[in-house]
């Protein structure tokens, strides 16, 4: 069923596939991450030689499974690690390195150039702040206009993010607002200084499914219409389908498998991306067809199996996937790290159905 090993070099930090021009210089470029914890039992190594270039206004969905190192890589990125963390590579924004940097020149880029938002909007905004002056402050640390001219913008911001009465949410308090709301003028404030690129962590999780689609279909509209670049952080394949251009697949800390969105979520080529399809609902399948659940457990970062971290799960090991990690190589337009990868289609993948 599968076809014999790759081999090659390393991956490059080229990017391939997706929306923007493929030769523009990346906004963020990260290179070879890693992030390892220190811990009373011993370290735990959470990322691993992670690379990955996002070009101006191209959105990459990055999956996996709780805790794969989704969320650590970006926190890295934006300086925002717990204090018992170690990380080592590069991480370059707008040509500038970020990691490393002091705290109060990271202060000038996050929030204004660079934005984050978060599953959970109350770890974000201030409970005893109210709305109109949380974005309004994020105005007034980055730009030099008036309180006067930055209430106004703020009001455009929530008229911007759909907030519904704005003008009344100004002067409200952030538990006076549903889940959704708040997500909303957590959005609002990442946006308030135009940023050239936002990382959404798991935007959508804690809201119902409705609101997850408006939320979404909002990340979609400010992407398209003011070309932001973005990362959107999450553990449903289904979301990125709709609006990511590409896709970054990781498992036990590593980059395991990325390409377009097409190809990803169309003819996944690792197995861990495959199982992870399959355990999903789709659109373009009957209602009553099975969903498979991936057998096993994700790994414990602590206790990482050797050679491909997959093989304890993965159906297509063989006895190499027992010893030898696979390394990270292109393979086409795409991104892989398997001994055996499941074999390319003969036709070429149709386009997604979100
Ligand atoms: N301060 C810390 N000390 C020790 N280990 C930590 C610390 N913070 C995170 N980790 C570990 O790092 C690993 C990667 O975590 P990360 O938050 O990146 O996972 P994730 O992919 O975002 O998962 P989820 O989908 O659950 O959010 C996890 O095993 C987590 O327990
Ligand atoms: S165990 Fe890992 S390297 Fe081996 S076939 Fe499965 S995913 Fe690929
Ligand atoms: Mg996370």
């Amino acid at each position: 069923m599968h076809s014999t090993p790759v081999t090659g070099s390393a991956a490059r930090s080229t990017p391939a596939g997706g929306a923007g021009p493929a030769t523009a210089a990346p906004v963020l470029e990260i290179e070879e991450l890693s992030v390892r914890f220190a811990t009373p039992d011993g370290e735990i190594p959470a990322v691993n030689a992670f690379s990955l270039a996002i070009r101006p206004g191209e959105c990459v969905g990055v999956v996996g499974e709780s805790g794969a190192g989704k969320s650590q890589s970006f926190l890295a990125v934006m300086g925002l690690l717990a204090s018992n963390a170690k990380v080592e590579g590069r991480a370059r924004f707008e040509g500038r390195e970020l990691l490393g940097r002091p705290a109060d020149e990271l202060n000038q880029v996050r929030g204004s150039r660079l934005a984050m938002i978060f599953q959970d909007p109350m770890t974000s905004l201030t409970p005893h702040m109210r709305v109109g002056d949380q974005i309004a402050e994020s105005l007034l640390r980055h730009t030099s206009i008036s309180p006067a001219q930055a209430r106004a913008r703020a009001l455009a911001l929530l008229n911007r993010v759909h907030v519904t009465d704005a003008e009344r949410r100004l002067d409200q308090y952030p538990h006076e607002l549903s889940g959704g709301m708040r997500q909303r003028v957590m959005i609002a404030v990442a946006l308030a200084c135009d940023p050239v690129m936002l990382i959404a962590d798991e935007p959508t999780t804690a809201l119902d499914v409705t609101i997850q689609a408006q939320i979404l279909q909002l990340l979609a509209e400010l992407k398209r219409d003011q070309g932001m670049a973005m990362v959107l952080v999450t553990h449903d394949l289904g979301v990125v389908a709709g609006i990511a251009d590409r896709v970054a697949v990781m498992y036990g800390g590593r980059l395991v498998e990325l390409g377009s969105v097409r190809q990803v979520l169309k003819a996944p080529r690792h197995p861990y991306t495959q199982a992870l399809l399959r355990s999903m609902p789709r659109v373009d399948e009957p209602a009553d067809a099975p969903l498979l659940t991936i057998q096993g457990q994700p790994p414990n970062p602590r206790r990482l199996p050797p050679g491909c971290a997959f093989h304890p799960r993965c159906s297509f090991a063989q006895e190499t996937c027992r010893h030898e990690r696979p390394p990270l190589v292109e393979l086409g337009a795409s991104r892989l790290a398997c001994h055996f990868p499941v074999p390319a289609p003969a036709t070429p993948p149709a386009e997604v159905t979100p």
